[in-house]
């Protein structure tokens, strides 16, 4: 079976087929963040245009490299939400009309499941169930997973999300947007042990996050410091957060007993997080999954995933034309 992935959620464009046999067939992404650069954010209205120019010449693409023709294809996955609601529906267009044109199943995904599932994407691949550190732009959850639609929220982010908070220190350092990769090189070169950040809610008992007061605290040591402290800003925030995100992981583990850990998220692709990660794997004896790398941000093959698997329990297109910007994901279920 072999489905088409469209994402459009946000401010990347990505397309990808994947076929329930050999995998992941092709890939594209295009990322607007040049384009937003100049505004510091994600303008909306700029997003859903560029979406619309690039979608069809990435489905080209991705058909092109697979080696297909659109006849082939035997379904079509799309975001249907959460996200910026004129952006949602360039994908969710194009992808309805594509899918009636051809006479096949368009299918809507939520976009925090595409991103869960992403990590069995690569190998080795995950086995249900396991605990679920999603961490991106707008979320920071840790999740159940028992399975394909059976998410069970253990905890996540009372304010701000991970990268929200990446991408507003990298600001207040004179990043640029966004600001997690860069903020994670910059604190490359930096100690992390000259200054001391809070661990907010690292002992809170419960498996929330909140990372505005981190901000805050960012702020302050701004203003004290001058311009040569930069790294050593950067490094202190980023063993904060991974201090407080490999902390709760581990207590999700011991309150769910279970022995895998999966990272999904634009936040999985940081190097830091993930030496940690692994270095507690190591230690305490369970297992860590990420996606590939490049597929950790928002992109068109977790979202095709993501939809192969819901086609596959039987989940059927009800032919509605709609997208949901706010839609949370414990209201997903899995046929009985
Ligand atoms: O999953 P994603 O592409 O988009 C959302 O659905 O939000 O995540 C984007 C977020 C941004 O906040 C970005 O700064 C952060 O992930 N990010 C990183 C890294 N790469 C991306 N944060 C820290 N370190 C990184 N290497
Ligand atoms: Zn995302």
């Amino acid at each position: 079976m072999k489905v088409l992935g469209v994402e459009s959620s946000c401010d990347e464009t990505g397309l990808a087929i994947h076929d329930s046999e050999a995998g992941l067939l092709a890939h594209a992404i295009h990322s607007q963040i040049a384009m937003h650069a100049d505004y510091g954010g994600v303008v909306p209205e700029l997003a859903s245009r560029d979406h619309i120019r690039r979608v069809i010449p990435l489905t080209r693409e991705v058909l092109g490299r697979a080696g297909l023709e659109p006849a082939d294809l035997d379904a079509i996955a799309y975001t249907q939400g959460p996200g910026l609601a004129g952006a949602l529906l360039v994908g969710a267009a194009f992808a309805n009309a594509l899918a009636a044109a051809l006479g096949i199943p368009a299918i809507g995904v939520h976009h925090l499941e595409g991103h869960l599932l992403s990590p069995l994407l690569a190998t080795p691949r995950p086995e249900f169930p396991f605990v679920a550190l999603l961490v991106s732009g707008g979320h920071t959850q840790l999740m159940r997973v028992d399975g394909v639609g059976r998410y069970r929220l253990l905890g996540e982010t009372v304010d701000d999300a991970a990268g929200e908070a990446f991408d507003k220190t990298a600001q207040l350092l004179g990043l640029g947007y966004p600001g997690g990769p860069a903020l994670s090189r910059l604190a490359e070169g930096g100690d992390a042990y000259r200054f001391r950040l809070p661990r907010p809610m690292l002992n809170s008992g419960d498996l929330d996050f909140s990372f505005s007061g981190l901000k805050t605290a960012v702020l302050t040591l701004t203003r004290k410091e001058d311009e040569s402290a930069r790294a050593d800003i950067a490094a202190a925030f980023q063993v904060a957060v991974v201090d407080v995100l490999a902390g709760k992981c581990l207590a999700a583990l011991r309150q769910t007993g279970l022995r895998s850990l999966v990272v999904a998220g634009g936040v999985g692709a940081n190097r830091a997080l993930r030496a940690r990660l692994d270095a507690e794997a190591g230690q305490h004896g369970f297992s860590v999954f990420y996606p590939p790398l490049e597929l950790c941000t928002d992109n068109g093959a977790m979202i095709a995933y993501a939809g192969a698997q819901r086609l596959r329990q039987g989940v059927v297109a009800d032919g509605r034309f709609g997208v949901r910007p706010r839609w949370d994901l414990a209201e997903l279920t899995a046929p009985a």
